[in-house]
Order: C-alpha cells, then structure tokens, then sequence
C-alpha cells in the first residue's frame, strides 16, 4: 500500500542532465523524466500508448519527448503531438503526465490525483544548495519495503547498536535519550537533548571531548527526514532543564534524507550531509559525509535482512518496546491519509444519492 497523494522525491537534480530521458519506476508505476528545453523537468508515464514501449529509450526533442520505436512525439502534458505517416492525432493518444516540482536541488513528483498537487505540501530541505554551506548527497537502493525504512528513522535509538562504530561513537547516549514527539501538519516532530557522547572525529576536537547535542527533526509523508543536531559544551542540558536551547551551538549539522518506494519490494534512499562553512571545511564535510555512507550501509545491511526474515515468516508479529512509539504514531499517521485517500476514491465512485421526494 502507498500514499498517492503526496510528493515522492524521483532524485536529485544532476540526476536529469539536458536532453536524457531518465527511468524512475515509483510506487510501482514507470515513469519517465526529463529535462526540457525550458531547463524545468517533465516526468510522463513511461509507456507509450502506441504498442507499450518505454519512452524512456526515446529522444528528447525541445520540450517534447519522442517513442524511439514508432515515432510518436509526446509533449510534457502527456497528449501526443505527432504519429508518423497519419494526419490525424486522436485526442485519446496520450500517456500520463505526474506533476512535478524542483525544489531544493530534489525533483518531487507528485503519484496521485493531479488537481491535488499543491507545491505547499513539498517539505522544505535543510540548506540544498545554500553557498553558506557544505552539501554532500548520496543514495541507495533498498530491497526492502519503505516501511522498514521509516521505522528506522523514526527510532535512532539504533544508533548506539546498528551504528556503534559511526554515528553511535561507541557510546549509550542515543540510546539513554529519551524522546518528546509531537504530531505536526502530516507529520512528527521528535526532540531529544543527547547528553555527554563523544565529539565526532571528523571536527578534530581534542581527544575526549563530549558534548551535548540538541537534536531534533521532522518526519513528514510518506519518508522526508529533516534533522538538524546541534552540538554545546557538555551540561548544556542540564542548564536548559532539558528544553531546547536558544544559544549559539558550537556547530549545527543538518542532514535531510528521503525514502521513495520503487514497489512493494524494493525502496530508494536519498541523502544529503550539511555542514556550515564557517565552522568546517570542505575535507571535514567529506569526512563526516563518509561516515553517513557507512552508517547508511549498516542500516541497509540490517533492514534487508531484517526483511528476509519477515518474509520467510507465515505471520509476523512483533513485540512493541517504548522506543517504537514514535514509529508506531507515523504508521498510523500514514494509515489515516491512505484511509482518507480510499474514502475520497470511494466518493468519487459512489452513484449520485436519489433525489428526495
Ligand atoms: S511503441 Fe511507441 S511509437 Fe510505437
Ligand atoms: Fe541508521
């Protein structure tokens, strides 16, 4: 089951050089993208309605993109514009346009009901392509199922295990927080304080150095992570009763991370690390960003296990520990838009009530 009405992210924007018509297969559905005359990005069903081939082995024309087997030309709005040897283009010679926004050095595609897109629904990245800031970006390919991959980062208490030797820095701090969730505009906000862990390698700090973190982040449909942590002397904490902080942290790192199904099986992860330039130079943000590419291994590692096993077995069922709450709020967050979503296609299905009298 997926979320239709909401934007998935379909890759990052050098992902769709001029003139390349790339494939994307998203909720189960192909769809092709590429970049038009206009510099915007077009994303079609990836179909072509004359005998099924993929318009992504086709040619991108100006703003148009032609079926490399027959020669049909599709515009950006899906309808065709031109069949080879026939004067006459019916109007039902078309594939599915998706709507789609560049924002945020991200391509959104939005995979449900066009008249519902609305740009204002696109969470907003942390820093993309800010000058004041050093931005890596990556990503990964899961065969998993999203979900897996949400509840993951709905729980960093994984941190202290999964990723003992990265981002856990060998210590029980992530584990030991305890986190206050709040339910926002479809999604959740979830802040703790991580108290007394090691400063990160990477930033050079004099051995032994901890520091207490403010770390909190935004989890919003159907996979957008946005977090930001930021790092003060060891008793920051203390000193703020454990609310957040006002001061001027030592440094702020940001990452913001989305998680698009391919299908049921198989998911993709995109990310970003950021670092303020006035506080870290460009080898350090590469150094942190490859502690990110082994953490994320790690994770992938143990999901796509942890997803074999769920599929070898008849009826799983899982015990649920205080650490799952926040997962289990954004499992039911997702269940009420997708009921939302069924109730309003039923709607839209029903026959009209007869009239009274
Ligand atoms: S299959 Fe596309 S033009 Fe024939
Ligand atoms: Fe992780």
């Amino acid at each position: 089951m997926f979320l239709s009405n909401c934007w998935y992210v379909a890759g990052w924007s050098h992902h769709f050089q001029a003139n390349h018509a790339v494939a994307r297969t998203m909720l189960g559905e192909p769809v092709v993208l590429y970049r038009s005359n206009d510099g915007g990005v077009a994303a079609l069903e990836d179909r072509c309605c004359h005998r099924l081939a993929p318009l992504s082995k086709g040619r991108v024309e100006g703003d148009d993109l032609r079926c490399m087997y027959h020669g049909l030309k599709f515009a950006r709005s899906g309808q065709c514009i031109e069949i080879p040897g026939q004067d006459v283009v019916p109007p039902c010679a078309r594939v599915r346009a998706y709507p789609v926004v560049e924002k945020d050095c991200w391509v959104w595609v939005w995979m449900g009901d066009p008249a519902l897109a609305d740009p204002a629904l696109i969470p907003n990245a942390l820093r993309h392509g800010d000058p004041e800031w050093w931005m890596q970006t990556g990503e990964l390919a899961y065969e998993a199922n999203y979900q897996y991959i949400n509840d993951n980062l709905l729980d960093l208490a994984h941190l202290s295990y999964v990723h003992e030797n990265t981002l856990g820095r060998n210590s029980m701090a992530w584990a030991n927080s305890k986190p206050q969730v709040t339910r926002i505009d479809r999604g959740l906000r979830i802040s703790r304080w991580v108290v007394n862990n090691p400063a990160p390698k990477y930033l050079d700090q004099p051995p032994g150095t901890t520091t207490d973190m403010w770390t909190s982040y935004d989890y919003m449909a159907a996979g957008v992570f946005l977090l930001q942590t930021r790092s003060y002397p060891s008793g920051a904490a203390a000193q703020c009763a454990m609310q957040e902080p006002s001061a001027e942290p030592l440094w702020t790192t940001l990452t913001s991370q989305a998680v698009t199904p391919i299908d049921e099986r198989h998911t993709v992860y995109y990310y970003s690390g950021c670092l303020e330039k006035r506080f870290a130079t460009e080898a350090q943000s590469l150094a942190q960003f490859a502690v990110f590419e082994r953490a994320f291994a790690e994770d992938n590692a143990m999901i796509e296990a942890q997803q074999q096993v769920i599929w070898k077995t008849p009826e799983p069922r899982m015990l649920g520990t205080s650490s799952d709450h926040a997962l289990n709020q954004f499992r039911r967050l997702m269940d009420e838009l997708m009921a939302a979503e069924g109730d309003e296609r039923a709607a839209n299905r029903a026959p009209p009530l007869a009239a009274e009298g």
